[in-house]
């Protein structure tokens, strides 16, 4: 933990991450093993008759444990290659200008503005915050931003970050977060759970971030079952214990488990695209925070996302209208890097996106402190 006081607890628990002793009751992301054969966990289901559906598959002995799923690659090798190398963010004469920016009168105001960000990044928790991402509809970049956010956590915090996917399956996540591969999915994970585990235990489950923290998808990247509701509660609730910050990648409202996640958050995060129909209805979605319990206004702030050049709404305009239920809007530029998909690079980002995305987690720390 950032600061002094109750954080400790934190620091060890970092401190058994590099040093402590190999965890007993958790298997290494690395160096998990390979599922043991089928039959010997998992009995193949009796063969379908032509004229009735299959018997029920007997239920799985709870004293075996379950196998580990395989590792698969958050993206097909060849798109990876087809996505070219990293695009900056800012333009080529952005860049050259950038020096010169550094020397203006702003840029006394953007220091102060920037340590009082830090401070607020960085204040100690009692116990671990959770931040909700969501948004009225898909693509519009949750992912995104919810990336933008883990990641600038982790910079400027001591203690464990996580950003765990709480979308549907075929989620954007693992691979905006760099993770070339996932085995694990929050599924999972809620069926191993016990008191008992430390966090060395809880991150063999996880997929270290290139730039630090952790990240939990909510699955392998296939078709299939969405996260439940009761798998969220229990895997936010348990790595509450372990984490100082757990930013959630949640699907769209109305879904149901957006809408348990944005219920029992610390703060909330609604991206808004940069259109009229959008921030329309994103208003409609703050007005219906409005009527929740636990001040959820409060506690939210709007991420403005121009996702395209071509965004003509007035940001001033659009901001205003927003701002209107009493939340704090933080308008996220258009960025060539975010724009290009695949892995999110910090240092292609352009500084404006890297302000925004400080600000934007300054903002949700503040609110996820004070809140409850
Ligand atoms: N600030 C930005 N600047 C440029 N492009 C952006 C920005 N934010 C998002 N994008 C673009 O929008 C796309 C969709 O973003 P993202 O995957 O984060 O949306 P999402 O809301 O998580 O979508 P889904 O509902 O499918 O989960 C990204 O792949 C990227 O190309
Ligand atoms: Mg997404």
């Amino acid at each position: 933990m950032t600061g002094s006081g109750g954080g400790d607890w934190q620091r060890d628990l970092v401190r058994e991450l590099t040093d402590g002793p190999p965890p007993e009751g958790g298997v290494p992301h690395t160096s998990v093993p390979e599922p043991p054969p089928r039959a010997q966990t998992e009995p193949e289901p009796p063969p379908r008759t032509e004229t009735g559906p299959p018997a029920p598959r007997p239920p799985r002995d709870p004293r075996v444990p379950a196998p580990a799923p395989e590792s698969l690659p958050t993206i097909d090798p060849r798109l990876t290659i087809a996505l070219g190398s990293p695009r900056p963010g800012d333009s080529a004469a952005r860049r050259a200008g950038a020096g010169l920016r550094r020397l203006t009168a702003s840029a006394g105001r953007e220091v102060v503005e920037q340590s009082r960000y830090a401070e607020e990044l960085q204040q100690p928790v009692t116990t671990g915050r959770v931040v909700a991402v969501t948004s009225i509809r898909g693509g519009v970049g949750k992912s995104t931003v919810s990336a933008l956010l883990g990641r600038t956590f982790n910079h400027y915090r001591q203690d464990p970050v996580l950003t765990l996917e709480a979308d549907a399956a075929l989620g954007t996540l693992p691979v905006r977060m760099g993770a070339e591969s996932v085995r694990w999915s929050a599924g999972d994970l809620a069926r191993v759970l016990s008191p008992a585990m430390q966090l060395t235990d809880i991150t063999g489950y996880l997929v270290p971030v290139a730039d630090g923290g952790w990240l939990l998808p909510a699955g392998q990247g296939r078709v299939g079952a969405p996260l439940d509701v009761g798998t969220y509660r229990t895997v936010t609730l348990a790595l509450r214990r372990y984490f100082a910050v757990t930013v959630v990648d949640c699907e769209s409202l109305p879904g149901e488990v957006a809408r348990t996640a944005m219920d029992t958050a610390h703060a909330r995060v609604v991206v808004a695209p940069m259109t009229a129909e959008g921030v329309h209805g994103t208003r409609q979605v703050l007005d219906w925070l409005a009527r929740l319990p636990h001040s959820a206004l409060a506690s939210t702030v709007v991420a403005l996302s121009a996702a395209t050049p071509d965004a003509t709404l007035d940001t001033k305009v659009a901001t205003a209208h927003l701002r209107e239920p009493g939340v704090t809007v933080v308008p996220l530029p258009y960025d060539r890097h975010l724009a290009q998909g695949g892995p999110i690079h910090t240092a292609k980002l352009a500084r404006d996106t890297r302000d925004a995305a400080v600000r934007l987690a300054a903002e949700v720390m503040g609110r996820a402190v004070r809140v409850r």
